[in-house]
């Protein structure tokens, strides 16, 4: 696999107090395997098809051909959508962007996730709209801001494109079923892929409604999906619940939970391409597990940067999270940094013949011990490369994770009754404004 998971640093006889009884963990490894049991058949029956799709390639021949008409004719593409409709392909595009714009050339990509009015009103400034797609997603199709969102720019692309060529620039992504938004696809004369009804937006990242984003982005989605497959593979074939990552990260998670009361889980991986991996693990972790009273707040960080932010707290703060460290090996890689020290310079002579990467795979090591030493339960991916098959590896674990966690708990992950609440209201109080 092209991941490695060491979650020792999380159990009692490795880490001293604080952390996980071995006797608790052995009894949540046993629970999982009745859970991989239920999750193996849902895949066979087809119930859950999130587990199945790293497996398709049937879907990718449509998208490409949508993708390639983006990646040669715009300079920028928006993608509308919110939730498990946007988070997937921004972490995915998260790989082939940098601060400084694309890495692999073709379009620069926006995932406009909010309904700010303010922004709005920038991007029309700030985009020239003759040269931007846009992609609409929603697997309701009536989700209130997505839909808003794309009533609010429509305008502005039909001015540039006019009826006929509308459709050239505008794709939309929702499930195959009467809804607001195919009706007004269909009304229009846009294209609309279907989103799989039974894939819900925190699982759909290895779907259209991720690839299509990563695909326009120039990336290697079947070196996404084959990464993701392997992991499905791995945990399905294997007898022994400790050799399966999924299971040992969820019986970590719910053991600590359940012996020594650690709410939170603090999410670090120390590269910026996995920057917003983050984002995505906390809607999939939180709107899974947070109900009835029961599941972990998820937390984001990134090292090296939160070092400087977070980790007082997190060593010395309450004794309530468990960490997740991420990283691969860059020692060697990078530019040099000890280009103009002086010989005689003492104080940093600890960066003599270092690179960035030297310092930032060392920073990782240095505090995946340091959380250890303070009795803080930390579980550490060490990554062979950062490339799609290590990205689509390391989504389909914490899917798996998360939804063997749930069974452990004895939530519904697959559902988020408590949103739906605030939802009705709103649209209750924009009717009567
Ligand atoms: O994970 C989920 O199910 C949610 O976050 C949805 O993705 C989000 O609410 C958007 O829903 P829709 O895709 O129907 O617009």
């Amino acid at each position: 696999m092209s991941y490695t998971h060491d979650a020792n640093l999380c159990l009692e006889p490795f880490l001293g107090e604080g952390g996980l009884k071995q006797e608790i963990f052995e009894e949540q490894l046993e629970s999982c395997r009745q859970s991989l049991v239920r999750l193996r058949e849902d895949k066979e029956s087809g119930r859950l098809p999130f587990l199945s799709t790293p497996e398709n390639r049937d879907d990718l021949a449509v998208c490409q051909t949508v993708a390639s008409s983006y990646r040669a004719n715009c300079s920028d593409v928006i993608v509308l959508g919110t939730g498990g409709s946007s988070l997937g392909g921004r972490t995915l595009y998260g790989l082939a962007t940098s601060a400084f714009g694309p890495i692999n050339g073709g379009p620069h990509l926006h995932f406009i996730d909010n309904i700010d009015p303010h922004s709005f009103e920038i991007l029309l400034k700030k985009l020239d709209i003759s040269k931007t797609g846009l992609i609409v997603v929603s697997k309701s199709g009536s989700t209130a801001e997505t839909v808003a969102q794309f009533m609010a720019l429509l305008p502005a692309f039909q001015k540039a494109y006019g009826p006929e060529k509308l459709a050239e620039r505008i794709t939309v992504i929702t499930e195959p079923r009467p809804n607001p938004l195919r009706k007004l696809a269909r009304d229009l004369g846009l294209e609309c892929l279907d989103q799989n009804p039974l894939i819900g937006g925190r699982f759909c990242i290895l779907t259209i409604v991720g690839l299509l984003p990563a695909m326009i982005a120039g990336l290697d989605v079947a070196a996404l999906r084959s990464g993701a497959a392997k992991v499905v593979e791995q945990a399905f074939q294997t007898e022994d619940m400790s050799e399966i990552p999924a299971a040992v990260g969820a019986s970590i998670a719910t053991g600590l939970l359940r012996q020594r009361g650690i709410r939170q889980t603090v999410i670090m991986p120390y590269e910026d391409r996995l920057a917003d991996l983050g984002l995505w693990y906390n809607q999939l972790w939180a709107e899974s597990l947070g109900k009835e009273g029961k599941g972990t707040t998820p937390i984001r960080a990134l090292g090296t940067v939160d070092q400087h932010s977070q980790l007082q707290l997190y060593l010395d703060g309450p004794q309530d999270k468990m960490f997740t460290v991420i990283y691969h090996d860059a020692k060697g890689q990078g530019l040099p940094v000890d280009t103009v020290l002086p010989k005689s310079e003492d104080s940093l002579s600890y960066l003599r013949g270092r690179t960035l990467g030297d310092l930032l795979t060392i920073s990782a090591e240095a505090t995946t011990q340091t959380l250890a030493k303070n009795g803080r339960p930390v579980r550490k991916f060490l990554l062979e490369k950062i490339d799609e098959e290590t990205l689509g590896a390391l989504t389909m674990h914490f899917m798996l994770e998360t939804v063997i966690s749930a069974d452990l708990l004895g939530v519904n992950p697959y559902d988020q009754p408590a949103v739906e609440q605030g939802k009705m209201l709103a649209r209750r109080l924009l009717k009567d404004l």
